[in-house]
């Protein structure tokens, strides 16, 4: 049995990931194949309390160098629980976020040096990278307003508009070095033109792929 899909969606917050995640499930489901949707970080029980502890966190410093290794702590558990096993069953994997989001919050929103996040990318992940990485790409400013109709801001979306446009060109500088995987959606369009855009990649991914 062959490996199945593994898709990644990226971008700052307000950019639309959630928003077109099921969609992605359902591009896939209708060539036949079984899809899991998941996030990071969380997806597993253990995940999800990092997740907690990396988002909600009030009364706790956490460095960057300190949420960093947390951040691949719970990649670590997600891959060896959930993914890597569905992706041998030949499941095909959606996940909101992965590690290009801890090249650009980490490397580039906190500076954290580019070397050592891909020395704990090596580490976690060995050879595993995504197949195929939608990144939503809008400007921050505009990104921060929709998300700001969320209820409470979590400790990422307390950041000022700096740290996310610092974020989204470590996104935009990741998508130049790797244009095959990573495929920008310019999310600034409203949701119908996004939706048609995901549709054209996922169609160009799957005829290459088929
Ligand atoms: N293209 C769009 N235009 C306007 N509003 C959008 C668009 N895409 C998503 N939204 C809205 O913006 C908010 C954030 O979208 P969401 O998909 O949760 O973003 P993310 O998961 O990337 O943080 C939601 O209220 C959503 O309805
Ligand atoms: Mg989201």
């Amino acid at each position: 049995m062959s490996r199945g899909l593994f898709i990644t969606l990226e971008g700052i917050e307000g950019a639309g990931k959630s928003s077109n995640l099921s969609h992605v499930q359902d591009l896939l489901a209708r060539t036949g194949r079984d899809v899991i949707v998941t996030r990071e970080p969380g997806g597993t029980a253990l995940g999800e309390r990092i997740r907690e502890l990396l988002l909600h966190s009030r009364d706790v410093d956490i460095s960057a160098d300190t949420e960093t290794l947390l951040i691949f702590a719970a990649r670590a558990d997600h891959l060896q629980k959930l993914v890597s096993p569905a992706l041998a069953q030949g499941k095909s994997v959606v996940c909101d976020r992965f590690t290009d989001a801890t090249f650009a919050y980490q490397g580039g929103g906190r500076r954290v040096a580019h070397k050592r996040i891909a020395t704990l990318e090596t580490w976690v992940q060995g050879e595993l990278r995504p197949d195929l990485t939608l990144l939503f790409d809008v400007a921050a400013k505009i990104g921060l307003e929709r998300a700001g109709n969320r209820s409470s801001p979590d400790r990422f979306e307390r950041e000022d508009r700096e740290f996310f446009e610092r974020v989204r060109q470590a996104y935009l500088e990741a998508a130049r070095r790797e244009p095959a995987r990573i495929r920008v959606i310019d999310a600034s369009a409203n949701p119908a033109e996004v939706r048609s855009q995901v549709d054209r990649v996922m169609e160009d991914f799957l005829r290459g792929v088929d």
